[in-house]
């Protein structure tokens, strides 16, 4: 038996909708990289759940694919200890979707908050039978791979558990007393809270990120637009650290520098200007490498092509045999 045997297979997934940034950075692709030696991880481009709020821009889904896969790359993703995979290139969890949605109660699909609070947020145009269906999608991509942990924040956990409550209703309906299908826990990261240059979390649809396909004079121009703390109108005002987000950021990017710069900024010694400048600095540097290895595989899309579907026949090796599992205990084989 391998060591890889005994390690516990982590999936996780992200959409390619472009536009990855400090938050993606800092959150979830550094734990991302750790899962790596830890685990036997999976990752999965969910270019299928893109279409369920993008389908009327295709184009876009199709050119975040490579891009995102580079970040992750960037970021410390490494291809020979973990599994990327392609969602549609994988058609077992298509088939899988079918299959479970046959076992899938409407009301329960309607009660996952997401689905009218994207509906709300989004407009009636998200409102499709797929959009409806993203959750149990998303338990496909989790169910084809076995996976047993899904590092997630805390806004997929009510797909986490709903996916559990499928999972249950299938064994028990066909499983004669096996677990055909693994119920996959959510390894909840608290994932820490970016924020972004307004002081909300930081998002591309907000327009307050900054990117990790920036270029150095960008984000510099950025972290000068941050807000700060609107108490501290100019140097000599006592400031509140904990109210800015720059200060936030800092933590992230120096922590060694944090108590002095919050003892400074309360004392009025150091002002914001300068503060925000020495940070851009400070945030390029911390930038610079990913950024480089980011350029090496844009460089390189064959390489990232490569990767993608090495990736993607591994998965789809399990995938078989998880829908032979599942035809079987539904009579279907
Ligand atoms: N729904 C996840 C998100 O928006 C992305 C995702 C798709 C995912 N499939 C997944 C996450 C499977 C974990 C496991 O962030």
């Amino acid at each position: 038996m391998t060591t890889t045997a005994v390690k516990p297979r982590v999936m996780s997934g992200m959409r390619p909708t472009g536009g990855l940034h400090l938050g993606h950075l800092v959150g979830v692709l550094t734990q991302w990289a750790t899962y790596c030696d830890t685990s036997d991880a999976y990752f999965e481009i969910a270019d299928l759940h893109a279409y369920t709020t993008g389908y009327e821009d295709p184009q876009s889904i199709r050119d975040a694919r490579n891009e995102m896969v580079a970040v992750w790359l960037a970021a410390g993703v490494d291809p020979q200890k973990s599994t990327i995979f392609l969602q549609s290139a994988v058609p077992e969890i298509a088939e899988l979707h079918t299959m479970l949605s046959m076992i899938t109660p409407v009301s329960w699909l309607e009660r996952v908050p997401t689905y009218k609070g994207q509906i709300d947020a989004l407009g009636q145009h998200v409102a499709t039978y797929g959009f409806l269906g993203y959750p149990l999608l998303q338990l496909c991509d989790i169910a084809i791979v076995r996976g047993e942990r899904v590092p997630v924040g805390r806004d997929q956990v009510a797909h986490l558990e709903f996916g559990r409550e499928v999972v249950r209703r299938f064994n028990f309906l066909y499983g004669e007393g096996n677990d055909v299908l693994v119920e996959p826990q959510p390894t909840l990261t608290e994932f820490a809270e970016v924020p972004g240059s307004d002081g909300r979390k930081m998002s591309k649809s907000y327009n307050n990120a900054i990117l990790i396909a920036d270029d150095e004079e960008t984000t510099t121009k950025k972290v000068r637009g941050f807000i700060t703390d609107p108490q501290k109108l100019r140097k000599g005002d006592p400031g509140h650290p904990e109210v800015c987000p720059v200060f936030a950021l800092w933590k992230f990017v120096n922590p060694l520098k944090v108590d002095g710069i919050a003892a400074e900024c309360r004392s009025g010694a150091l002002g914001c200007v300068a503060d925000k400048s020495d940070f851009a600095e400070q945030l390029n540097a911390y930038l610079r490498p990913v950024r480089e290895r980011l350029n090496v595989y844009r460089d390189d899309p064959a390489q990232v092509e490569r990767i993608i579907a090495e990736g993607t026949a591994r998965t789809r090796e399990i995938a078989s045999a998880v829908i032979a599992d599942v035809k079987r205990a539904m009579r279907l084989l």
